[in-house]
Formats: C-alpha cells, structure tokens, sequence
C-alpha cells in the first residue's frame, strides 16, 4: 500500500505541485486571458480536501510540496492548509514546503509562512520596470510585489526570482536583474516561455528568446561555473563567479529535462495532470469524495502514475509552434 510512486519510465514521483485556486490578482499576458472565467467555488477541493490529498501523496514518498495557483495567496484561508502540511515537516516525511507566488501578498503572509516551516519562496518577476510590469501582469504594481519581497526577506524567507526570458520585453534587463538580484542575496532562474493557454493573436514564437543565447550574453561579461546541484526542479544552475550568485534555466524548449521529470500537478478541483505539457489528467476529486478510506484514492493515484507520459511536445524549431496546449498556465500553476 506504501509503495513508492515509480512511473512507466522508472522515474520515482517524489514532488507535487498543488494548486490551490485558480485565481490570480493579475493577468500575465503568457498565463491569462484578460477575461478568464473562474471555477465556481463549489467545484473547488475544501482545504481540509487538499489536506487529505497531500497527506495521501506523502504517504506515498511525495517529499517535496510546492504549493502554485493562480496565485495561491489569494485562496481565503490558505494558511490552515500550509500550517496542516507543517506536520508532516516534523514527522520529516516531507523535506520542503514552498510555494511560488507573484509576491503581491507576501507583505501579510511572509511571517506566518516562514513560521510553519517554508524557508524559501518563487516569486515571479519579468521586470523591474514599473510601466512593463504593468504591461505584462496587465493589472499588477511593481512597488506591491517589491514590497512583498522585502518583507519576505525580512520574515528570514530565500527568496529566488523567475523571470519568463521574453525577446523584445525584458532582454535588455539581463543585467539590471542580476545586479539586483546579486545585491539583494538573491538566485534568480530564467525560464522558456511555453506554448500555454489561447494563443489568439499572439505568437509565442516572436516572444521566444532561447536561454542558450540569454546564457551567451551573461557569459560575455561573467564568468560562469556550471554547478551539480539540483533543488528538485527542472532549472539547471551556473555560479557567477564575480557575484557568486547563482544562476538558474529552465530549459523546455532548448534542453528537454523530462528524462528526470520527478512531479505530477494537482488541481484546485482535483484533476491530477501528469505532465504540464500533455492533456492526459485523472480526477481524484471522485474517489476521494466516495469514501473515508484513502484506499480507492491511492489506487486512482497509482492508476494515474502508470500513465504518466514520457515528456511533453512543446517545439518551436521549425519555426512554427508545435505541441502547444489549449489549458492556461493557470490551470496547473507552472
Ligand atoms: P525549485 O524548487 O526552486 O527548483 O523550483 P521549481 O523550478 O521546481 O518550481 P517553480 O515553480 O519555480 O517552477 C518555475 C517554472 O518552471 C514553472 O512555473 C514552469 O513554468 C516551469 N516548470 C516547472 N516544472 C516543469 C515541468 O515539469 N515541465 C515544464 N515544461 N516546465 C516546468
Ligand atoms: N511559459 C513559461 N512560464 C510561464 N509562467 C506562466 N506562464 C508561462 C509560460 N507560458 C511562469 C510564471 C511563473 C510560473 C508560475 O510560471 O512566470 O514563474
Ligand atoms: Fe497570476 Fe502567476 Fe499567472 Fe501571472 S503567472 S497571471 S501572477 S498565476
């Protein structure tokens, strides 16, 4: 019954991403539609359902809970669901809490995170630019999630920053954002932006700036390291050596990393998405609904394993893009 999770390809599961809401307080052009239409709440798992569901995948050998949304600040009473999930920090079953957050509600909620055992936080960020943040977040302020990020750092939180790598909008702030991200005591990844959500007009394609040409750039005024270590995630790291910062890529376009793929995603209302980039999903919401007994729940989710793909088929290489997915980044938190 206590198995671990091993997929089709010997890949041990010991990471899930749990979104919480599918709300957000902006609309990133690359995530969102401006006009979304949310979940009813009555479609949403209760917190005490998230709970269950997370506890059941720990059991399981999950070690590794990231918590995403939307963004995941904004479900009312989110704290009851991280300080339940800090049990299972001081049994030592689960090695990280985290979350990834747009930053704009650290301000209130960084004490009470780091007080239940999360220790370092992902905040995203594209720009340090107040007129192009509100451009790509569309409803976001810069000087909110700058202050978020502050009293993250106060409150004794790491904090790493992600930035969307976007031709024509942040490269010319490669280096103002690691400047400032090195003053601050903070790592910063950069990931390829992936073909998720309604394309409409847009193109994904002219936006896509390759991180082996934005590491090209960095290696002509740096030099850099490239390090072994791992976090758990897809991001391939460098040291800066004049800085001594590091420097994280995620890679999906240029380098696949789905050969080490280690997580599955969780839903808001329960659907367990095996890959971010395929459509296959299962819903747990059904079987944990139907009974007390985590039985027919661990079954859907061993079920669900076995099915997990080899990788996604995003490609942009022939100068069109392929393999995109209709769901918005939203859907599945990243
Ligand atoms: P660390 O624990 O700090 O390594 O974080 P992480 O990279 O696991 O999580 P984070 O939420 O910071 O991930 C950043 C982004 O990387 C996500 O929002 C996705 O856009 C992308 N990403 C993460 N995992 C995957 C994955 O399995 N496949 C693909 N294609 N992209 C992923
Ligand atoms: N491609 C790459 N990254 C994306 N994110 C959201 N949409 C996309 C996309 N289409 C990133 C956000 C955030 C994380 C949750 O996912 O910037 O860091
Ligand atoms: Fe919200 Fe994050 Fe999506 Fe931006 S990327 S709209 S902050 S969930």
């Amino acid at each position: 019954m206590n198995a671990p999770l091993i997929d089709p390809f010997a890949r041990p599961i010991s990471y899930l991403r749990v979104s919480v809401t599918d709300r957000c307080d902006f609309r990133c052009v690359y995530c969102m539609s401006e006009h979304m239409t949310f979940l009813p709440k009555k479609e949403l798992l209760s917190l005490e359902e998230l709970d269950r569901l997370s506890t059941a995948f720990i059991g399981l050998g999950v070690e590794k809970l990231r918590i995403t949304g939307g963004e995941p600040l904004v479900r009312r009473g989110i704290m009851t669901y991280f300080n339940g999930m800090a049990r299972h920090l001081e049994t030592g079953a689960l090695r990280e809490l985290t979350l990834t957050t747009n930053g704009s509600q650290l301000r209130r909620f960084a004490a009470d995170l780091a007080a239940c055992g999360v220790r370092r936080v992902n905040v995203s960020l594209d720009t340090l630019d107040d007129r192009k943040f509100a451009e790509i977040t569309r409803w976001g302020r810069l000087a909110q999630v700058l202050d978020g990020i502050d009293a993250a750092q106060e409150a004794g939180l790491r904090v790493k920053i992600n930035t969307v790598a976007l031709k024509g909008f942040n490269e010319d702030e490669l280096f103002t954002l690691v400047d400032w991200c090195a003053a601050r005591g903070m790592d910063l990844t950069f990931i390829e932006v992936m073909p998720m959500g309604d394309l409409g007009n847009e193109n994904r394609l002219d936006q896509y700036w390759p991180l082996k040409d934005l590491r090209a750039r960095l290696a002509e005024r740096f030099s850099l390291t490239e390090l072994a270590e791992r976090t758990g995630g897809p991001a391939r790291y460098v040291r800066i050596n004049e800085t001594g910062q590091k420097i994280g890529f995620i890679t999906p376009l240029t380098h696949n990393f789905c050969e080490s793929c280690n997580r599955v995603r969780l839903t808001c209302t329960g659907e367990l998405y095996m890959c971010l980039g395929q459509e296959d999903m299962a819903d747990l919401r059904a079987p944990l609904r139907a009974s007390t007994d985590d039985a027919p729940l661990i079954a859907a989710i061993r079920a669900a394993i076995a099915r997990k793909p080899r990788g996604h088929d995003f490609d942009y290489s022939r100068q069109t893009v392929t393999g995109q997915m209709p769901r918005h980044m939203s859907h599945t938190g990243g």
